[in-house]
């Protein structure tokens, strides 16, 4: 189980995340949704650990996490995916998915495997010896979900992962996540695709100027009425 309690991140006057709780079941897609600049990735960042929360804390499965550091953090078992892809761009994609695995394990021949089978996982395993710098955008996403799953994650934080794709292709990442999750692991997802949102999740969370303003099954929060004023820009009057 994840749970934030309580999460405040302020940026000098700016309350990027206000008062935020919510618990995260490892056998559920949780989506968090919200206009542009609501405090979606800086929810993220304090829940992987690249930011430290000015009040409140993150636990998971009852130890404290929001007091370490980003890569102690993964070693607990959380994953990331950044809004901006970051590939190493003159590695090739085995190499990239590899430095993942070596969050976990010295051994080359171990993180080797790893980037394989997760290479695998995600339908990158034909452009196994690739560039990154020569991969496509859609490609290039798949890159950010294998490198964070080879860190062998509890659960995994999908920031935008399917922005810039056709629908055809965003339903298929959606199956190949759908596949990741049954295998065990936890998702939280920030999407602004509704269809996506709405396909996979078991709960929605909606955030709006840093604070959550609904939470539901996708169905609720979608046709709540201050869901779709907020983020939809729906005026019921
Ligand atoms: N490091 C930072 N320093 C100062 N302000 C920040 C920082 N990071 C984020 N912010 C501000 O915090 C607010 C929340 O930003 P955040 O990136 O979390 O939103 P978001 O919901 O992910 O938006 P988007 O949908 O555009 O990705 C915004 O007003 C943003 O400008
Ligand atoms: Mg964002």
């Amino acid at each position: 189980m994840l749970t934030a309690q309580d999460i405040d991140v302020r940026f000098g006057g700016l309350t990027a995340v206000n008062d935020v709780s919510f618990q995260a079941p490892a056998d559920q897609i949780l989506s968090i949704i919200g206009p542009n600049g609501a405090g979606k990735t800086t929810l993220f960042a304090v829940l992987s650990g690249f930011q430290k929360p000015t009040r409140g804390e993150v636990h998971l499965d009852g130890h404290l996490l929001s007091e370490s550091p980003a890569h102690l953090v993964s070693r607990q078992g959380i994953a990331r995916t950044f809004q901006v892809v970051r590939p190493f761009p003159d590695m090739t994609v085995l190499d990239n998915v590899m430095v993942g695995a070596f969050a976990r394990t010295q051994n080359f021949e171990t993180a080797r495997d790893i980037a394989n089978r997760v290479l695998h996982k995600v339908g990158l395993q034909g452009k196994l010896s690739f560039l990154a710098a020569y991969l496509t955008l859609p490609d290039l996403k798949l890159l950010e979900v294998a490198k964070a799953l080879a860190t062998q994650p509890k659960y995994l934080l999908l920031d935008e992962v399917m922005a810039g794709l056709n629908l055809r292709e965003q339903h298929s990442v959606a199956s190949m996540l759908e596949g990741i999750h049954a295998d065990g692991i936890g998702i939280l997802l920030v999407e602004h695709s509704l269809a996506i949102v709405a396909r996979m999740s078991d709960r929605v969370i909606c955030l709006d100027s840093g604070k959550k303003i609904a939470e539901g099954t996708a169905s609720e929060v979608l046709a709540s009425k201050v869901v779709q004023a907020a983020y939809m820009g729906i005026d019921h009057g």
